[in-house]
């Protein structure tokens, strides 16, 4: 079957991952989660001093840009890929709560923005890719031929969280996860580059009230309708865009 490219985006906590994951896993694409990457050039600003409090040294941060290589390794216990910065795996810190409250203002830098797209189209021009993140639709792979925004009310995907972090024994108060969700949600749409916005032509999925096998399943359809689609449009070729023998 022909492979195509399948771009996720949407709001933050709304399960985009996890239905990109396994997907990816079940159809043998490659997985890639692009917020990953901007969470690995904010460990590398933390861990040299590019952060004076909450201040960057952007200056610091552009001369530096291509000394920060990451890279993605599938984990055999995990059957999913994790983080590399520089051949360390970082999958672990990458997701910390130091990390997690600095990388909004990382994600806005234009520079920081460019450096990572072009890795991202780079990893994707064999296509066989599914990238999540929030600007994969409408800048990284304008031309993926899925495309999905997916949605869910600010207070589904706090009440989510909230009983994530119950599971795992935290303490969290509903009220401050909410309030978070929606500064996240406010920050990511009014960025000046790249904000997060639906494509026109991506499909919107509200999981407000699916469950995640829904969610799978739905997800799943509409890559087998995409590649259908595909198909039909690589043996559609007219005689004068047909390349002569
Ligand atoms: O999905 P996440 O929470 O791991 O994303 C981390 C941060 O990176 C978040 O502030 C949004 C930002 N991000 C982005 O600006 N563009 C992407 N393609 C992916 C993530």
């Amino acid at each position: 079957m022909k492979k195509i490219t399948i771009a996720i985006d949407g709001f933050s906590s709304c399960g985009k991952s996890t239905m990109a994951k396994d997907l990816a896993r079940e159809i043998g694409y490659i997985y890639i989660d692009s917020g990953a990457m901007y969470r690995a050039v904010t460990l590398y600003a933390l861990e040299n001093g590019i952060f004076q409090g909450e201040d960057i040294d952007t200056e610091r941060l552009r001369q530096e840009m291509d000394r920060i290589g990451i890279s993605f390794r599938l984990n055999p216990e995990t059957g999913r890929p994790d983080t590399y910065l520089n051949g360390k795996n970082v999958e672990r810190e990458i997701r910390s709560m130091e990390v997690s409250s600095h990388v909004s203002p990382i994600a806005t830098l234009d520079f920081v923005r460019h450096a990572l797209v072009a890795q991202q189209q780079a990893m994707g021009k064999d296509k066989g890719i599914v990238m999540d993140g929030r600007d994969i639709g409408t800048t990284v792979f304008p031309d993926a031929e899925l495309k999905v925004f997916v949605t869910a009310s600010p207070e589904i995907r706090a009440q989510r969280r909230f009983d994530e972090l119950k599971a795992k024994g935290q303490e969290a108060s509903f009220d401050e996860i909410l309030e978070n969700v929606k500064q996240r949600d406010y920050i990511d749409q009014h960025r000046a580059t790249s904000p997060l916005r639906k494509a026109d032509d991506a499909l919107l999925l509200d999981n407000s009230h699916l469950t995640i096998d829904q969610q799978k399943e739905w997800l799943k359809e509409q890559y087998l309708r995409a590649c259908r689609e595909a198909e039909e449009k690589g043996n559609d070729a007219t005689p004068e865009n047909t390349p002569a023998l």
